[in-house]
């Protein structure tokens, strides 16, 4: 039985990285005509009431999203991340937040196809929902790291997959890791991202090292950290692992990444790191 809902978190400052990353590599790859596939092995509802008791209980998205949707002078992938969440709201309010399959409709053309893993039975009949007129999108409410197996490579040879879990099963570090790994042995030259919550140093040095010693090449690790270990109870920083990133994104993110610090840090020790874990 799933119990984690992502309406409790939605917009908190690991969404606003993840989907600032998620939204610089689609606006990337959208650059060539050719169809693409974006595959999302953890998708959410789509959508979130930033006004709902869920929402309210934690307050996470003052954190987050709310800290920057009115700032100025934000870098250009940022600034446009930031006009898409404006563009899901109306009167120049921010009641709701997209999900990551949100953002990659929006971004993604009439030839792309988008395919959406989502297990939680109150959450997959709103994603359903959100994208009932929408064609190019197929919902499916099934284990996303065995279900992806079956779809990648993808017919059309392109593509980004994003695995986000809800880390709630032990040991589900390296239940997505190893996902990753299988699906790029299958599709070595899709793009991939894996997000992972911060929690304190050992879980990004694990992963590193798994890295590592895999097959998979061209690694980028970005990490956000608003604060140090001891200062925040949690998740205090909000990591990405990328594998064939574009080539744009390292110097995006050497942008963004210390914006989003001077914004969502919430200390002095507030930092990040933009780093290759393995050479291309
Ligand atoms: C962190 S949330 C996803 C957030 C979403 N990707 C976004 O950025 O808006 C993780 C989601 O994965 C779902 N989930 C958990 N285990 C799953 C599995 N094995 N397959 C598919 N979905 C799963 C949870 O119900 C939850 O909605």
């Amino acid at each position: 039985m799933l119990s984690y809902r992502h309406a409790y978190h939605a917009g908190n400052f690991a969404d606003v990285m993840k989907h600032v990353v998620l939204t610089s590599i689609l606006t990337y790859l959208v650059r060539k005509d050719a169809a693409l596939c974006y595959l999302d092995t953890h998708a959410g509802a789509g959508a979130y009431d930033l006004r709902s008791d869920k929402a309210r209980k934690t307050g996470e998205s003052g954190l987050g999203i709310e800290k920057i949707i009115d700032a100025n002078g934000a870098p250009t992938c940022i600034a446009n991340y930031l006009q898409l969440v404006r563009g899901f709201n109306t009167a120049g309010v921010l009641d709701r937040y997209p999900g990551s399959p949100w953002f990659a409709a929006q971004l993604l053309r009439q030839q792309d196809r988008l395919v959406l893993c989502e297990l939680h039975n109150s959450d997959f009949p709103l994603l359903e929902q959100l994208f009932a007129k929408d064609k190019r999108v197929h919902c499916h409410a099934v284990d996303g790291y065995r279900f992806s197996l079956g779809l990648i490579p993808p017919i059309e040879r392109r593509g980004l997959v994003l695995i986000d879990p809800a880390y709630e099963l032990a040991d589900e570090t390296m239940t997505a890791f190893k996902t990753l790994a299988k699906l790029h042995r299958r599709f070595a030259g899709g793009t991939f991202s894996l997000w992972y919550p911060i929690l304190d140093e050992h879980q990004g040095f694990a992963l590193r090292q798994q890295f590592e010693a895999s097959q998979m090449r061209d690694v980028l690790h970005l990490a956000l950290r608003i604060a140090d270990r001891n200062s925040l109870p949690g998740m205090y920083g909000s990591g990405m692992i990328i594998v064939n990133p574009p080539w744009t994104l390292r110097a995006e993110m050497q942008i963004a990444l210390p914006w989003l610090v001077s914004q969502l840090g919430v200390n002095s020790r507030a930092g990040c790191e933009i780093e290759q874990w393995v050479e291309e």
